[in-house]
């Protein structure tokens, strides 16, 4: 992975961008401090920048993961007219165990899989077709979104959210944030709270980054502030993306965003999931069979890169928790909303 200067300003609707056969990411660890791309030339590369955060959020994997598998076949065509589809296979498996809990990452790959199946000749071109049709796709399912959920806030308010469900998390525009930015078009946002979401500070390095230029009042608080912050009022709604729900609408994100449900819950404040249908896994059945994905020690241990735990200690570092259906007021698709989430209505929901 090289760092290129690309002829574009950094900006979270251009942090994946295709051009010149090539891929090139928006190193999302650098934010805020630097901007700068990644130059992608293969599928192993890309599960690898997958895999160490340069991308990260549901959808945005999902987007990379499709121009990997691009990547990946016009190598394999290269080198192996006659037996590229299944020689191909291999990079995919690659993709497939970058990171477990987003099934964005998984649909993705089985479209692409499917052109895969039947490309005849090049494969390229139908390839890039479908990873631009998902990328495309996930923007218009965002602005769509944005305005569903935006229809949702009654009154000007406060909002928080954790982590970052913004642009650099999908195609562009964003989930959580995406309402965000249209409720805030509409008048309807007074301020954004911003859990700043250890270990990986999504929240003070991504969505603050977002926010603020995009000119959204942002306040950023910790994590362990957020029950303080709602016990106060002024706010509505907590506003959340997720990597994975399942049938019954239990709702995989960031850790931290059950005990931001729980708060909420306690407090009278509505909490709201905006994902589109490519994170609903309706093989799934509940929250408990969703794969967690735990990272390294390390993460927990230190912060910013500098040492912050005690030495010798134990770390406990799953990267993603549950949210019950039960603690959920509102899940908004780009097929429409499911209020106070059952499997009924999810099934409803995903057959429109
Ligand atoms: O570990 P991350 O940064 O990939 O986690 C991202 C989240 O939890 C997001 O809230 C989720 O993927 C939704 S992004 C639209």
């Amino acid at each position: 992975m090289e760092a290129v200067p690309l002829e574009l300003e950094a900006d979270a609707d251009h942090a994946i961008v295709w051009r010149n056969d090539r891929l090139y990411l928006l190193d999302q660890r650098a934010l805020p401090l630097r901007e700068s791309y990644l130059e992608l030339t293969g599928a192993r590369e890309t599960a690898a920048a997958i895999r160490a955060m340069v991308v990260r959020g549901a959808p945005a994997i999902g987007v990379t993961a499709a121009y990997g598998v691009v990547l990946a076949a016009g190598e394999r065509f290269r080198r192996s007219p006659a037996t590229w589809a299944s020689d191909v296979e291999e990079e995919i498996a690659l993709l497939a165990a970058a990171r477990p809990t987003a099934v964005n990452l998984f649909w993705a790959l089985a479209r692409m899989r499917r052109v895969v199946r039947i490309a005849a000749g090049d494969p390229v071109p139908p390839l890039l077709a479908e990873a631009r049709a998902i990328h495309q796709e996930d923007v218009a399912a965002n602005r769509t979104m944005g305005e569903a959920g935006a229809e949702l806030i009654e009154a000007r308010t406060a909002v928080i959210t954790h982590c970052n469900a913004g642009a650099l998390a999908t195609g562009g525009y964003g989930t959580a944030l995406g309402v965000v930015r249209s409720a805030h078009r509409q008048g309807k946002i007074e301020r954004v709270y911003a859990d700043e979401t250890r270990p990986w500070l999504q929240g003070s390095r991504l969505t603050a980054w977002e926010l603020e230029r995009d000119g959204i009042p942002v306040t950023l608080l910790a994590d362990g502030a957020a029950a303080a912050r709602l016990a106060l009022g002024g706010i509505d709604w907590v506003i959340v993306g997720s990597d994975r729900i399942a049938a019954n609408g239990d709702v995989a994100n960031k850790i931290g965003t059950y005990s931001l449900a729980v708060a909420a819950k306690h407090h009278g404040v509505k909490v709201m999931v905006v994902a589109p249908t490519s994170t609903v896994d309706m093989a799934t059945p509940d929250g408990a069979r969703i794969p967690i994905e735990y990272r390294g020690a390390d993460e927990v241990l230190n912060c910013a890169g500098n040492r912050v735990g005690a030495a010798g200690v134990e770390v406990w570092n799953p990267v993603f928790d549950v949210t019950p259906a039960a603690l959920v007021d509102a899940i908004v698709t780009e097929r429409g909303v499911v209020r106070l989430p059952t499997t009924e209505k999810m099934e409803k929901m995903m057959a429109g």
